[in-house]
């Protein structure tokens, strides 16, 4: 019997699975723990289940020196040090696939909302401002004949492109890097300067952060709307907030920021833009999926085996 740490309470028929073979100790707060917190209870366990909250870094592993295995809930690991992790012999797991519908199907709820003005309706009717219909009244654009340009084609990034010609749009995806292009992808420049709609689906490593800076704005269509449910640092968000405020985009819909919970203040007064509190996995169904994933990672390394989705 080991000792794991979970930061973040998980169903708790998934947490049955683990405490019948191993000892757990379970944060259940709503908020996370706090660094001092996180290194006490951490130093003496075998295996964390953690998430993107937690700074998972060569500090931390020093001083959880008896760690086997960091388990992340979510797909995302910029918070872990893979590298610092792998050179302590810790493994290091993440959950890819079970998220990969629930946030595709986040990402076209932004896309119809921003397109169709959905939030901002909602906030006029609810401000009593509503005067009824007419003719040009909260004019949005259609998504029929439009092009999607999907930023990371990865399974995310694949399974939004999958929906778009329910809606009749067409795809492009940007190339990777500098070598030969796939067909059918277009260059990052020539995928912002055509799409309609650009959705972001990237991890944040050091060569994505900040990647639609002032720069990448400035290509894109005045009528293109943007959307972000991979990890707010992608988008610099002083940037975004020039180019909304400058009408050189049309508007923008996220889900990540770049100092979560914190918001730019200017993206908070513009009606063109939708915001929702990085709830692309959040659906019962795939958060009981991403927790069961990590308990697996968690039994098998602790049991001597290969975790199922190492990173
Ligand atoms: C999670 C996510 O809510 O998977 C990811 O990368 O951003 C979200 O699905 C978050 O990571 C929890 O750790």
């Amino acid at each position: 019997m080991a000792s794991v740490l979970l930061t973040r309470r998980i169903p708790s028929s998934v947490l049955s699975r683990l405490e019948q073979a191993h000892e757990v100790d379970v944060h259940y707060g709503d908020a996370g723990l706090a660094r001092d917190e996180l290194l006490r209870r951490a130093a003496d366990k075998a295996a964390i289940i953690t998430v993107f909250t937690d700074r998972i870094d060569a500090e931390f592993l020093d001083v959880a020196s008896r760690l086997r295995v960091v388990a992340n809930v979510g797909v995302g690991y910029d918070h872990i040090d893979v590298a610092a992790a792998k050179a302590r012999g810790v493994a290091v797991t993440n959950t890819p696939d079970v998220l990969t519908e629930a946030t595709a199907e986040l990402t076209w709820a932004l896309i119809l909302a921003i397109a169709r003005r959905v939030a901002e309706g909602d906030r006029l009717i609810r401000a009593g401002r509503w005067k009824g219909w007419a003719p040009d009244f909260m004019i949005g654009t259609e998504l029929r004949g439009k092009q999607l340009g999907i930023v990371g084609a990865g399974r995310i990034g694949r399974a939004v492109a999958a929906k778009a010609p329910a809606f009749g749009m067409t795809v492009a995806f940007a190339a990777r890097g500098k070598g030969p292009r796939e067909p059918g992808t277009l260059s990052f420049d020539e995928l912002l300067v055509t799409s309609d709609v650009v959705s972001i689906h990237a991890p944040l490593t050091p060569d994505t952060r900040h990647l639609i800076d002032r720069k990448a704005l400035v290509r894109m269509k005045r009528s293109a709307l943007l959307v972000n449910t991979s990890r707010g640092p992608l988008v610099d968000e002083d940037a975004l907030a020039w180019a909304l405020g400058e009408r050189l985009i049309a508007g923008a819909a996220l889900d990540v920021f770049e100092r979560e919970p914190e918001v730019h203040s200017a993206l908070l007064t513009m009606e063109n833009v939708v915001l929702v509190p990085h709830v692309g996995s959040a659906t019962r169904e795939t958060r009981t999926a991403m927790a069961d994933l990590a308990v697996s990672n968690v039994l098998a390394v602790l049991a001597g085996k290969s975790p199922l989705t190492p990173v």
